[in-house]
């Protein structure tokens, strides 16, 4: 049998193209004592993985040249060598966009149970990295509660709804900003924040002008996934003692250098925090917080989109979306 990759190629410059990967067939490999196979159903598409097809110093090692691109799936263990993980087990894991992949114990690895949730996708979006990104950077980090604002960008993506949701039922009045006229109409009206504002083709005074408008008060919690002109906006709105949950800065992951702050000054004025985090810190505490989230969805206090496009080709202009913004919700590929 073959596994079907997505692999790398070369490495990008600045926005990728579709020239940077390939799809290759390669045998399957006899297992190690210990290791198991999995035939992977699905593959979350995230952001982080354009960082990890760069040769830099990051939090992991890059994705080697030849090898497919490293992403969270889930998936059936269609072979073990290890008797923790039988056959017919459903395993998520930090693993490949390919057809199958071998685990070892250990890292993100994790048995799954697939009849607790309506579809296996869930464990990739609100049950997974993404939905425990949104929770411990908004209960963790940033702890905003009644009387405060919570301001989120990126905030109709598959982390920013979910923050933003998260921090409203903790008291906190939230502001969202996103791009275009329709995914501001589903901050309001889908995910529940009290202002939307749209980022797209605002320079930083104007954008600042609409966040101070809508927070007239200051924005005192700032959770941050773009970066940018929404982040220099945003720093010139805090409130004293603000506090910013630095989650992502999707505006420069394409860029050829460091796009960087330029308001870093209001951080002094205000005596504010900002604190980078990496979902991964959290694994220890990883089930509590996929308990609290499962408690919300059951208790239906959070709604989440998942966008799930079909088959190892599409796995290149899926991915692409993100950086478009043309993904409507968690972005997902089924294989
Ligand atoms: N720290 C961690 O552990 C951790 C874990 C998971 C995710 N993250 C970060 O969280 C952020 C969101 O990730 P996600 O998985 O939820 O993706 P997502 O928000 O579902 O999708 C990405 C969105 O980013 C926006 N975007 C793309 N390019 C942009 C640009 N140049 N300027 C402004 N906005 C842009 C687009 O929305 P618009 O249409 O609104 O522009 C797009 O839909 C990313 O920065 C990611 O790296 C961090």
């Amino acid at each position: 049998m073959e596994n079907r990759r997505f692999v790398l190629v070369r490495r990008p410059q600045g926005r990728p193209v579709e020239a940077d990967f390939a799809l290759v067939d390669a045998p399957l490999q006899p297992l190690s004592e210990g290791q198991f196979r999995i035939r992977n159903r699905f593959a979350s598409l995230d952001p982080a993985i354009r960082g990890w097809l760069d040769d830099r110093p990051s939090y992991l090692p890059p994705v080697p040249l030849g090898e497919a691109v490293r992403a969270t799936t889930v998936g059936e263990v269609v072979e073990s060598r290890n008797p923790d993980i039988p056959v017919g087990a459903t395993v998520l894991g930090l693993f490949a966009i390919e057809t199958h992949s071998t685990g070892a114990p250990g890292g993100f690895t994790q048995l799954v149970d697939p009849a607790l949730v309506p579809s296996l996708t869930h464990y990739l979006s609100v049950l997974g990295a993404v939905g425990l990104t949104a929770w411990f950077g908004v209960c963790d980090i940033l702890a905003p509660g009644p009387g405060d604002v919570l301001l989120v960008s990126g905030a109709a993506g598959a982390v920013g709804s979910l923050a933003g949701q998260i921090g409203r039922h903790r008291g906190a009045r939230t502001i969202g900003i996103a791009g275009g006229p329709e995914k501001c109409r589903r901050l309001v009206e889908r995910y529940g924040f009290a202002a939307a504002i749209d980022y797209r083709g605002k320079d930083v005074a104007a954008l600042a002008g609409e966040i101070r408008a809508a927070a007239p008060e200051g924005v005192s919690h700032l959770f941050e996934n773009v970066g940018g002109i929404p982040l220099d906006a945003a720093l010139t709105a805090l409130r004293d003692g603000a506090r910013i949950a630095l989650c992502g800065l999707i505006s420069e992951y394409n860029a050829q250098e460091p796009v960087g702050a330029r308001n870093l000054w209001q951080l002094i004025v205000h005596r504010a925090t900002i604190r980078g985090f990496l979902v991964s810190e959290f694994l220890p505490r990883f089930s509590e917080g996929a308990a609290a989230m499962a408690a919300l969805v059951q208790q239906g206090r959070l709604v989440f989109d998942e966008h799930v496009e079909h088959g190892l080709d599409r796995a290149f202009p899926a991915f692409m979306r993100l950086f478009d913004g043309t993904n409507d919700g968690k972005m997902i590929l089924a294989l």
